[in-house]
């Protein structure tokens, strides 16, 4: 099918439609919906920004226009020419009267319909799922995420330096390593980018990574993927108290971006708006004693000493409208670079951060241990291969300082903000426990 007038029209992106109210436009984009009646047909079409209804009328199009859009499916790629007015009924406010149209791909059998899917399926189906209008918001939701992080960062002195993907030895314990040949040796899938932080942090002051982490853990959670993203600002010169303001402060900034620019896509949600504007700093420090008692008082059966699992996280922050943070855990059950707190060494200078509403923990964070005797006992103790981190070690030999850092994972926090219950829709393509397919 050929244009009559394409080329003297204006290519316009749906998100911008409202600045051409009354001209005619060009639109690329695919069908996402129809209903064909009589002498008038209306059809959803969408192009990555947005949705919008397009009206064929009998008496504007030539016949043979009219009967090809009538025969579209579900998915058809195709280029619209037409008038775009205000209709206070359409979806979006604005439609478009048809003029013109060229099919580019004719699409039949698409196999996602507006009917219910089952989970296993559609994520089989991710590869075209990502198409329909719920994920289309997830997603935008969470490059906005990621976008307004890297603004806060980039805003408040922060260097980004990213910290390799292939390395050498383990930062979060041994146990959920990835690894790989690495010609004559091994290497693993980088499980956070902290230690190349913290070297990074002594040449330039405030730095941060972003990008993605991997690790082999078996649990098949609702909270957990295999590779994820994280965001890792490190801080030379920053104690564990300046840590938790700087993360409730980039925290604050992200939900405020996400309700100024995605109010939309929540919508589309169906998510508690309010719930995210009630979000405030400072939020509530509660220690782990504190939680332990808590616990205890909602009657689970906890040891001092055991780390926090995820319902344990769920009820600590269920209640709660803004996140918590829960510091000062026992250091057996953290990780070795954690600096104990000299007036009570059982403990860490450390906090996680757990979203509200039952999501779990969204952030970890801990000042780290600056001086080389300890590091090194702790290195010894936890049995880690001590070549691999000598370079590491040799930070506290050469101007060693008090620093601080945390580890953000995207995708729980995307979760949240969403309010989804599960992390498998919070990236494009989820790697599970069970699953690597598409
Ligand atoms: O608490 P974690 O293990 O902390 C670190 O890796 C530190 N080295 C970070 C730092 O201080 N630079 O992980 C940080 C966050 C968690 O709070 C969680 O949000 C996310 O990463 N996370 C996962 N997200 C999805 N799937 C998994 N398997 C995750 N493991 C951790
Ligand atoms: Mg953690």
């Amino acid at each position: 099918m050929q244009f009559t007038s394409q080329g003297q029209k204006p290519l316009v992106k749906i998100e911008n439609i409202a600045e051409y109210d009354g001209q005619s436009v060009r639109i690329q984009g695919w069908k996402c919906k129809g209903r064909p009646s009589g002498k008038i047909q209306f059809m959803e079409l969408r192009d990555g920004t947005g949705t919008i209804q397009a009206v064929n009328l009998k008496n504007l199009v030539t016949p043979e226009l009219f009967d090809t859009a009538k025969h579209i499916g579900q998915e058809t790629s195709l280029e619209i020419v037409g008038t775009v007015s205000k209709n206070e009924r359409a979806p979006g406010g604005y439609e478009l009267t048809v003029e013109d149209m060229a099919v580019i791909c004719q699409t039949e059998d698409f196999p996602i319909t507006p009917k219910e899917h089952g989970v296993d399926f559609l994520m089989d189906m991710r590869h075209l799922w990502i198409r329909s209008s719920r994920q289309n918001a997830i997603l935008r939701i969470r490059a906005e995420i990621m976008r307004s992080i890297s603004e806060w960062l980039d805003n408040h002195g922060f260097l980004r330096l990213d910290c390799p993907i292939l390395t050498p030895n383990a930062c979060e314990g041994s146990t959920t390593l990835f690894e790989t040949d690495y010609f004559e040796g091994k290497a693993y899938l980088s499980q956070s980018g902290q230690l190349y932080n913290e070297a990074n942090a002594m040449a330039f002051g405030r730095v941060y990574c972003f990008g993605p982490t991997f690790r082999a853990e078996k649990s098949k959670t609702r909270r957990h993927l295999m590779e994820f993203w994280m965001v890792e600002p490190e801080m030379a010169f920053c104690d564990q108290k300046e840590n938790m303001e700087i993360q409730e402060q980039m925290l604050c900034h992200v939900i405020g971006s996400v309700l100024k620019n995605r109010m939309h896509e929540l919508q589309v949600l169906g998510r508690d708006i309010e719930r995210l504007q009630r979000i405030k700093a400072p939020f509530k420090r509660i220690s782990y004693d504190e939680a332990v008692e808590i616990l205890r008082s909602k009657g689970v059966d906890f040891k001092w000493g055991d780390d926090l699992g995820a319902t344990d996280e769920t009820l600590l922050a269920e209640d709660s409208d803004t996140p918590v943070f829960i510091v000062n855990y026992p250091c057996a059950c953290k990780a070795f670079y954690m600096k104990p707190d000299p007036e009570r060494p059982e403990v860490c200078l450390c906090s996680d951060m757990l979203a509200p509403e039952g999501y779990g923990e969204i952030i970890g964070s801990s000042q780290r241990i600056d001086d080389y005797e300890l590091l090194a006992q702790r290195i010894k103790d936890n049995k880690l291969p001590e070549e691999a981190f000598k370079w590491y070690l040799e930070l506290r030999k050469y101007g060693s300082v008090p620093h601080s850092g945390f580890g953000l994972g995207i995708e729980r926090t995307v979760a949240w903000i969403c309010g989804l219950d599960h992390v498998r829709e919070t990236i494009p393509y989820a790697r599970m426990l069970t699953r690597i397919y598409p």
